[in-house]
């Protein structure tokens, strides 16, 4: 089954080509156009110009997805190799949303295809299950397994049953993970989005010299809460600028290693109380946080640490931050299709 993902939910344009074969797939193409350059600047998205931009490249973008899927000399012409259209419907900007939505419909209506909506976090968990051309998978996904959603917007973590079946075990109250990185780094002037930065400098920063809290850690809940973090380090920057201890390179390091170690400490101590408590076969990390390596060998050192048999799974880095090659990943898994006029988009669509 041949599937084209199409993801424009946040500031991205994307669309992919995916080949489902039993319980695996193969990603046959994955193009991402982004207007971040345009927002960098304002340290945050603009939605109307995220919006216009996704307008203007949406076409271009599918053009070279079919092109690179299909080797063709007509990449319209490869339309009719596609079996399905997945598209994520929220949640997400509404403008940026409606320009796939709109865009998806058009295509399932013209060609004639099945249309299944695809809810943008369930897309970043199905990240876990492609894969390129060379790779082979050495070990399976099992369920039960857990699901940590960990991206600019959402900390979720779910435990699923099977494909399609979400149990939502606690959220963020507050902040995201993603969203605490990136307010973290601007209060120590780093570029938007500041995970990456951050995740650098803290390798060079001495983890004993800042301790930040660790928020809800040892409470009875699956919940999460980064603002505090947050505010702990906004005290000690305004300490330190108060001291005129200027704010220099090696002290941003320190603030970014201890931040760091805060949120991979409070994130993988309760994914694996979770997965202890709901004797989970695998834990699925995804989202734009996911990326963090750190966070990946914290995660493999504690499984092994405590002795347990969960296996650990991340998509390949390049596949943690939004893309259209998740989306189509998750329609294959759940192949709902809808009648093309029934879909809208739902900027505030959750797990429940
Ligand atoms: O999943 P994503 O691309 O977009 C949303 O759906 O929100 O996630 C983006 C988030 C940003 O907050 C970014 O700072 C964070 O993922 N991020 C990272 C890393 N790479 C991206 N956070 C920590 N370490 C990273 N290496
Ligand atoms: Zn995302």
């Amino acid at each position: 089954m041949t599937i084209l993902g199409i993801e424009t939910s946040c500031d991205e344009t994307a669309t992919a080509i995916i080949e489902g074969k039993d319980d695996h797939v193969l990603l046959k193409s994955n193009v991402l156009a982004t207007s971040l350059a345009l927002h960098a600047k304002t340290g945050g998205i603009i939605p109307e110009q995220a919006a216009r931009e996704q307008a203007k490249v949406i076409l271009p973008v599918l053009k070279e997805t079919l092109s690179k899927a299909f080797d063709t000399k007509d990449p319209l012409d490869s339309l009719k190799h596609i079996d399905a259209i997945a598209v994520t419907y929220g949640p997400g900007l509404i403008g940026s949303l409606l320009v796939g939505v709109e865009t998806a419909k058009t295509l399932a209506f013209v060609l004639d295809k099945p249309i299944i909506p695809v809810n943008h976090m369930v897309g970043h968990i199905y990240a876990n299950w492609l894969m390129s051309k060379d790779q082979r998978p050495t070990t399976k996904i099992q369920f039960p397994l857990l699901a940590l959603v960990v991206s600019g917007g959402h900390t979720d973590l779910l435990l699923m049953k099977r494909h399609g079946d979400f149990t939502l075990l606690g959220g963020t109250r507050d902040d995201a993970a993603g969203e605490a990185f990136d307010k973290i780094g601007r209060m120590l002037g780093l570029s938007y989005p500041a995970g990456p930065e951050i995740e650098k400098r803290a390798e060079k920063g001495d983890p004993k010299r800042f301790r930040f809290p660790r928020p809800l850690l040892h409470e009875d809940t699956y919940e999460f809460s980064f603002s505090g973090l947050k505010t702990a380090v906004l005290r000690e920057v305004k300490n330190l600028n108060a001291k005129r201890s200027t704010l220099n390179a090696q002290t941003i390091n320190v603030i970014c290693r201890a931040a760091q170690d805060a949120i991979i400490e409070v994130l993988v101590k309760k994914t694996l109380r979770a997965a202890k408590e709901h004797n989970v076969k695998s834990i699925l990390i995804s989202g734009g946080v996911a990326a963090n390596q750190t966070l990946r060998d914290s995660f493999e050192q504690k499984i092994k640490d405590q002795g347990l048999t969960t296996k650990f799974f991340a998509p390949a880095k390049n596949l943690c931050t939004d893309n259209a090659a998740m989306i189509a990943s998750a329609a294959y898994f759940n192949f709902n299709p809808v009648p093309w006029k029934e879909i809208t988009a739902d900027p505030e669509l959750y797990f429940e």
